[in-house]
């Protein structure tokens, strides 16, 4: 059988895939061809999750979740609450919204409870072999000072990207890559180390032709098979 692979775009709060740009950069993307055996899912901050779900016919992630039940907690994001409105998957501990390691072994927990997905995002191979013996469903390896930059990881620290594989292959965690991903090449190189796919933000929001840029990392992966 053949390998799934994921691509999943992160909308951040860039001002051309949130508030009133969230609709219409969600409908350009509805038109994308989707690869064989390509996952597309955009990750998109809680404040637009409702109309995310409305205006994607792709899966919707949010950005973070917090370890709480509903109750008497002012300002948190419940799992339960994303569950309710559909979203069936977080990232967690992103480079730009780290939390506790209490924090991310609570919400592994949860996880597991509620059947509910997590990317966990590392910035280095020893957080990957700290991380990956809780069982996330992915963990992204995303080196800090590459984010946002026109330097992919891929190319810049290739043998990291293999090691974070091999580290987390046998506890059956998949592996995305991100920072700086922006090519079919990119995204072709990511596959050839071993990835399961990328985690991907100003390489599509940013790109002058976001249906182009997203294309492009599709097709790169499945050139890859
Ligand atoms: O979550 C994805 C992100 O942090 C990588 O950002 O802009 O380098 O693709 P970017």
């Amino acid at each position: 059988m053949e390998r799934l692979h994921t691509v999943i775009v992160n909308l951040k709060n860039y001002k051309e895939s949130t508030g009133h740009n969230l609709e219409p950069f969600l409908n350009s993307l509805n038109g994308i061809e989707e690869g064989r055996n390509v996952r597309i899912i955009m990750a998109v901050t809680p404040m637009d999750l409702v109309n995310a779900k409305k205006h994607s016919r792709h899966e919707i992630f949010s950005q973070s979740v917090d370890p709480v039940t509903k109750g008497a907690y002012t300002g948190k994001t419940p799992m339960e609450s994303l569950l309710e409105i559909g979203v069936k998957g977080s990232i967690v501990n992103h480079s730009e919204n780290r939390i506790e390691s209490g924090s991310i072994k609570s919400i592994m927990e949860m996880a597991g409870k509620y059947n509910f997905e997590t990317v966990l995002c590392v910035e280095s191979l020893e957080e990957a072999v700290k991380y990956a013996i809780l069982r996330p469903d992915f963990i992204a390896y995303e080196p800090p000072e590459l984010i946002g930059g026109d330097v992919s990881v891929t190319s810049a620290e290739p043998s990291i990207i293999s090691d974070v594989v091999r580290a987390c292959n046998p506890k059956n965690v998949k592996v995305l890559v991100g920072a700086g991903v922006k090519t079919a090449e990119d995204a072709r190189k990511s596959i050839e180390l071993g990835a399961d796919g990328v985690l991907i933000a100003s390489g599509i929001v940013k790109a002058r032709e976001p249906v182009k840029a997203l294309n492009a990392i599709i097709h790169g992966i499945t050139d890859s098979f």
